[in-house]
């Protein structure tokens, strides 16, 4: 034998035979020259042979765990297969969705069903499971011959499951979540829908926000998520409280529309049978004609823009409150806003404080009257606190600027409350709006801008009367023929009116510091994305 494999040979004296000449073979065909051709050094050679062998070591180290692995698993399944569990039938059983947990009392026998949010084994006897249903969750706990059943084996995370057992007080099963401390020891269970165990890997921490957006039907799950989708939930149950509570009628306005409202850059146009038709922006123009029907109204629907931002507040489809007052005055509608932001605000506050807990969001402290700033001094502001148009240049604002989503978050964060900012010029804002009789150049018009967001609420008073109304269409190139019902209001009755659009979203965002838009809604639609 070559002196040489004598050596390694002796290197795997662990080795089986067979495993020793596999390994020779391959020591054999190692290249003894460098990548340029040059001899390996005695040093090299010795270096790249004994890796060989501890990579071969690793992997007949492997290979024997894999069929140890298989062989208990072998076992267990053979004597999984002679195990049954039964359920009994004679006994009371109440069926219990958990957001009943509390209620229910200490030894009553429940039938929960639901998803497997966590596990852990403690042996091959005993799992702690902790069961989620959508409403709730619950500690189970499964021992003895439960845990050893075919079906133990597809326990993994999301598996679904349906359990039978008996409420036990557990002060080690009081964390967090699981809250009251009762929980579930199992007399049955049965797999009622099978998992992958791939789940835990799908969408980690560290998976960049693509892989949570394409995955979001499956983060939902989590409790941060869940815990978002509750709150805004409540949200839109507090909005149209408040609105109910002053007798503001809901209204479902169409949002398949032939009339844009806040500028044709950001309509998206569709072929409706044969005419063209858009996706509305805003449901204020129909809003308006419900109000001599009415008297006040609003609506939480859809509006979309196709908007090229891609900013943390700005969706292409966004859930919009709007409401549409007659017969009130501009600082009416700043008083009705205050009035709708603190409400809303303190309701939600009372009532889930422990949805506003799980996601570390912090209480705000509102104080009304909400500061008013003008759009003019809005633009001294920034002037004088070094907010500038082009950061790089320094460039400064001037009249008669838009103050984009940077320099407005930088200008309301140093402010710290929100602020109405008011009286835009006439130039940058839509047709409808109203001037100031007293500045005419300005419009009777208000953004509410929120620390952490800026803008949520864009909202003004109308053009009251025709005559106007017809002049802005000419100023502007719309078609006065298509808008021909939203003029029949000036016709028929024209009368004082103004109203507000609220961005449910960016709200949300405000209420529940939450940082970036995708987060709050179900799933977002933004540039570029239009799944799952
Ligand atoms: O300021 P906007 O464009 O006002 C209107 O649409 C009016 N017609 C509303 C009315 O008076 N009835 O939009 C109102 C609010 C904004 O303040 C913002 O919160 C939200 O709608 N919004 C958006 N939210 C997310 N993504 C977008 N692309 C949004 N555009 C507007």
């Amino acid at each position: 034998m070559d002196p040489r494999e004598q050596v390694w040979r002796k290197m795997m004296k662990d080795f089986t035979e067979e495993q020793q000449t596999l390994v020779v073979q391959q020591l054999s065909a190692l290249s003894l020259v460098d990548e340029a051709g040059e001899p390996l050094s005695k040093a090299q050679i010795k270096k790249q042979e004994k890796k060989t062998i501890a990579d071969a070591k690793k992997k007949v180290k492997a290979d024997q765990a894999a069929i140890e692995k298989a062989k208990e698993e072998e076992e267990r399944r053979a004597e999984a297969d002679s195990l049954t569990i039964t359920l009994d039938e004679t006994l009371p059983v109440t069926p219990l969705r958990l957001n009943k947990l509390e209620e229910t009392a200490e030894g009553t026998r429940v039938k929960v069903q639901g998803w497997v949010h966590r596990i852990r084994w403690e042996g091959k006897k005993l799992a702690f499971l902790t069961i989620r249903d959508g409403f709730g969750f619950i500690q189970v706990v499964l021992a003895g011959d439960m845990c050893r059943i075919a079906d133990a084996a597809h326990l993994c995370r999301e598996a679904t499951v349906c359990v039978y057992g008996t409420l036990v007080r557990d002060t080690r099963a009081k964390q967090g979540k699981l809250g009251s401390g009762l929980e579930c020891r199992a007399d049955y269970w049965r797999l009622v829908g099978k998992s992958c165990a791939d789940f835990i890997n799908i969408v980690t921490h560290e998976s960049n926000p693509d892989v949570a957006l394409d995955n979001r039907h499956l983060v939902h799950r989590g409790d941060r998520a869940a815990a978002i989708m509750k709150l805004r939930n409540q949200l839109m149950i507090a909005f149209r409280a408040h609105f109910a509570a002053r007798d503001v009628t809901e209204v479902t306005p169409p949002t398949i529309v032939q009339t844009e409202v806040e500028g044709g850059s950001t309509l998206f146009t569709l072929q409706y049978f044969k005419e063209t038709a858009f996706m509305t922006q805003s449901s204020q123009l129909y809003l308006e004609t419900m109000c001599p029907a009415l008297g006040d109204v609003f609506c939480l629907m859809p509006s979309y823009r196709a908007e090229q931002s891609r900013t943390r507040r700005h969706l292409a489809e966004f859930t919009h409150m709007e409401g549409e007052y007659s017969f009130i005055t501009f600082p009416d509608m700043l008083e009705r806003l205050e009035d709708m932001v603190c409400d809303v605000h303190d309701g939600l506050w009372e009532k889930h404080a422990e949805l506003f807990a799980a996601l570390g969001a912090e209480k705000k402290t509102l104080q009304r009257p909400f500061m008013r700033l003008k759009y003019k001094d809005a633009i001294e502001y920034c002037d004088k606190h070094d907010i500038y148009k082009d950061e790089e240049t320094k460039e400064k604002f001037v009249y008669g600027d838009d103050i984009p989503e940077g320099p407005e978050r930088r200008m309301i964060n140093q402010l710290g409350r929100p602020v109405f900012m008011t009286h835009f010029p006439a130039k940058m804002k839509a047709f409808y709006m109203e001037r100031d009789a007293e500045a005419p150049e300005e419009t009777l018009s208000v953004d509410l801008l929120m620390p952490g967001v800026g803008e949520v609420v864009g909202g003004s008073m109308r053009i009251p009367d025709e005559e106007t109304l017809l002049e802005k269409f000419a100023e502007t190139g719309l078609n006065p023929e298509t808008y021909y019902w939203y003029v029949d209001q000036r016709r028929y009755g024209a009368f004082p009116h103004g109203g507000f659009g609220l961005g449910l979203d960016r709200f949300l965002c405000w209420i529940a510091d939450i940082d970036h838009i995708r987060d709050v809604v179900m799933y977002p639609r933004t540039v570029g994305r239009c799944k799952p």
